[in-house]
């Protein structure tokens, strides 16, 4: 009884206090992102938040957070989703109690990520972006070439027939598991980008590796998937081939058939004469 008042008490002052003081100073609530949410910082958020975040906040909207006060909270809840954008970043940066702080751990554009991503389950939210007056704006445009010399992947960004220097290029390889990131490198004075491949990757049945390209930068971006042959063409194996423990028999010895067959036999038969002798039992009558 004692306990279950204890227990009882934790649980509601956890809630209580919830909605606890914390509030981020002015200036930092009203920081803005630098990039445009979408789906692959969603996902980039995604990865971060499992690895570093789901162990206190739980499974997002599935309001399954660690019992802790103050509690943790569910990022897609009101409670999270009331705040502003730069609020929440602020928090993720600077912790309080035993919420870690996590400037030192991410930088900025993986907090931002993450911020991404809770905003992702929000169906009402509408991202609010900074005023970029007087700040160049691009008309992006990538190509994508595979330099077997060098086994790189090269980018050139352009933005209305000239080169962009000095941008970051993300890219990856889309995969059957989602997007592996090959990395991010910016263009140099030829406004080209290179990135490195590990040629042993997996293609498809014709050799071609899909990649998949960004540019992003104020506010102005351009993505683009390309189709190269870059691998040897892979043609997938079935998992009844080769030998395997379910494989047919063809591929096994001969004496590991006999004693898989032995051993069958003998237990089933075994089973069958303990019944056989248990239906020839007399039944005991006690006169
Ligand atoms: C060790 C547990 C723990 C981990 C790990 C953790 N948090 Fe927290 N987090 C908390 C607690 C506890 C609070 C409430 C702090 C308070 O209100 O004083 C909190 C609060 C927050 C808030 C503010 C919520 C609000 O209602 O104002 C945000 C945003 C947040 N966490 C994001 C994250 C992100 C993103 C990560 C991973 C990068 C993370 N947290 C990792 C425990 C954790």
């Amino acid at each position: 009884m004692k306990y279950l008042v204890i227990i009882i008490l934790l649980i509601t002052s956890g809630t209580l206090w919830a909605q606890s003081s914390w509030k981020a100073p002015d200036k930092a609530q009203k920081q803005l992102s630098p990039l445009v949410f979408d789906e692959d910082m969603a996902q980039q958020g995604r990865q971060l938040y499992s690895r570093s975040c789901a162990s206190c906040h739980g499974t997002v909207s599935k309001n399954n957070y660690a019992i802790m006060i103050p509690a943790p909270g569910d990022p897609a809840s009101e409670g999270f989703q009331n705040q502003t954008d730069g609020s929440l970043f602020y928090k993720i940066q600077k912790g309080k109690g035993a919420m870690p702080a996590f400037e030192d751990v991410y930088g900025t554009d993986e907090i931002w990520a993450m911020v991404a991503y809770f905003r992702s389950f929000n169906k009402n939210y509408e991202q609010q972006l900074m005023q970029l007056d007087g700040v160049e704006k691009f008309n992006f445009k990538t190509a994508v070439a595979y330099d077997f010399n060098i086994d790189k992947l090269v980018v050139k960004v352009t933005s209305d027939d000239k080169f962009v220097e000095n941008v970051e290029v993300a890219a990856f390889v889309k995969g059957m598991f989602g997007n592996l990131a090959l990395g991010k490198a910016k263009t140099n004075t030829k406004g080209i980008a290179y990135f490195d491949v590990d040629a042993d990757m997996p293609g498809d049945t014709k050799g071609n590796l899909n990649f998949y390209v960004k540019v992003n930068k104020n506010y102005s971006y351009a993505k683009s998937t390309v189709a190269l042959k870059v691998t040897e063409p892979n043609i997938p194996v079935a998992v009844t081939e080769g030998r395997h423990l379910w494989s047919p028999n063809k591929d096994a010895p001969i004496w590991l058939i006999i004693t898989f067959w032995g051993v069958v036999f003998g237990i089933w038969g075994a089973i069958f004469y303990i019944i056989f002798t248990l239906f020839r039992l007399k039944k005991y009558k006690a006169d």
